[in-house]
């Protein structure tokens, strides 16, 4: 389709928006085929079955985008660093609108599962690791080439300050795997209602930058989708590819830690899969289609393998990750965005990653790789750890911008 996009280009006088690359939002969908994933296979069970491409967040959205014409930002940010508990009362001084919305998004699903929650924490409680490395090396990685996703982090406020984003996307991944991450004393509620808001400041920011199209409202429901299905869908759909033991439950919980997080950033029932069945028949619907290389994407995916620089943690080194990126996600994806094939560890991850994981994840009758691959690769999650845990060290708190990323 890119006779279409210039096309639309021309008519929007396209060199300026080219030499930025905004451009492709222009362009009709990838998807030119109608919706078509049922809401019977969702958590609702039903639903309007609208175009998720069509709907964006009805009641956060009017809301904040009031908030940023109308209010000091600045004190809002300061008053809501205080509250980062799922208990806390909210500080005074809010808005009263902001206050209502505030309350209403913070409420569980009714159909929240405690149950399920905790069979979902046992499944973190023993993989958390590895875990955590998809989520940096599959998801965060990912996103680089999920194009949407891509543009709106570059141009917006945080894509100058991409380390700190990188650790404040770190936390929603560590909230979410804590022993109790949605009940009283855990983290992840505010953290998911925050971000909520973020996405729709976003929304009203974005649209109007000078390089980004003015009906172009960034961060629908469908992209929410999207961006889940790099997160949840793809890091269990390695697990099982890795052999990582994942029973029933533990799998089912799993995946309703993330259906819950869902909804909590405002993504409609509707649209969030009841099963892990319908998850992948959505994610190739949505996320597999779209998946392209961009020069936005490309320029985070290199902030991104710099992530080990500042703790010279020598395993987290650029070539070491460009090399676990690679295997992880494919050559296709690691040629769009630049990163090569590297000599040692390339090979060694075909050989030795599958024993090594088998052994390390307690499959039975596992037999280990060489005794020098197992201590690499324990090293490299070691320092991977390391690194985490520095990022959470500090303090990290989400907070709304007021403005798009300046160049
Ligand atoms: C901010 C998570 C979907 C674009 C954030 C933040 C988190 C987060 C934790 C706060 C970090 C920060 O303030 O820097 C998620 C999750 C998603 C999702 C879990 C889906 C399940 C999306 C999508 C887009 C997007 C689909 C775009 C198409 C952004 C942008 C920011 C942001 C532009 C603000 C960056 C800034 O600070 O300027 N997101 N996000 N997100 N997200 Fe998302």
């Amino acid at each position: 389709h890119s006779a279409v996009s210039r096309r639309d280009a021309l008519k929007l006088g396209g060199g300026v928006l080219g030499s930025v690359g905004a451009l492709s939002l222009l362009a009709p969908p990838a998807r030119a085929k109608p919706w078509t994933w049922s809401p019977a296979g969702s958590v609702a069970g039903s639903g309007s079955g609208k175009d998720p491409r069509t709907r964006w967040d009805p009641e956060a959205d009017p809301v904040i985008a009031n908030v940023i014409e109308h209010h000091d930002v600045p004190r809002i940010n300061a008053a809501l660093r205080s509250w980062v508990r799922n208990d806390q009362q909210l500080p005074a001084g809010l808005p009263n609108e902001l206050r209502d919305f505030i309350e209403y998004a913070r409420v569980l699903p009714p159909w929240t599962d405690q149950g399920k929650l905790a069979a979902g924490f046992e499944y973190t409680k023993k993989h958390g690791t590895i875990i955590s490395a998809l989520y940096a090396f599959a998801s965060g990685m990912m996103s680089t080439v999920i194009p949407h996703e891509a543009r709106a982090v570059y141009y917006s406020q945080g894509g100058k300050y991409f380390k700190d984003r990188i650790a404040k996307t770190a936390k929603l991944g560590y909230d979410i795997g804590t022993v109790n991450a949605y009940g009283p004393g855990g983290e992840m509620i505010v953290t998911c209602v925050k971000t909520r808001m973020i996405h729709a400041a976003v929304r009203h920011l974005l649209p109007q930058a000078p390089y980004w199209p003015a009906n172009a409202v960034p961060i629908s429901q469908e992209d929410l989708m999207i961006t889940w299905h790099s997160l949840p869908t793809t890091i269990m759909q390695n697990m099982l590819r890795w052999g990582v033991p994942t029973p029933a439950d533990e799998s089912v919980g799993y995946l309703h830690t993330w259906q819950v997080c869902g909804h909590l950033l405002g993504i409609r029932d509707e649209y969030i899969p009841a099963s892990w069945r319908q998850a992948d028949i959505q994610k190739r619907k949505v996320l597999t289609p779209v998946l392209a290389p961009t020069r936005e994407g490309k320029a985070l995916a290199q902030e991104l393998l710099k992530l080990g620089n500042d703790l010279d943690l020598t395993l987290l080194s650029k070539p070491i990750l460009g090399a676990f990126t690679r295997f992880i996600l494919g050559d296709r994806i690691a040629d769009w965005i630049d990163i090569p094939r590297e000599p040692v560890w390339s090979p060694l991850l075909e050989v030795s990653w599958g024993p090594y994981i088998a052994v390390r994840e307690g499959v039975l009758g596992a037999i280990p790789p060489t005794d020098n691959a197992y201590w690499l690769f324990d090293e490299f999650l070691r320092q991977f750890v390391l690194w985490y845990m520095s990022e959470l060290r500090m303090p990290i708190s989400i907070e709304i911008p007021t403005m798009n990323r300046k160049f």
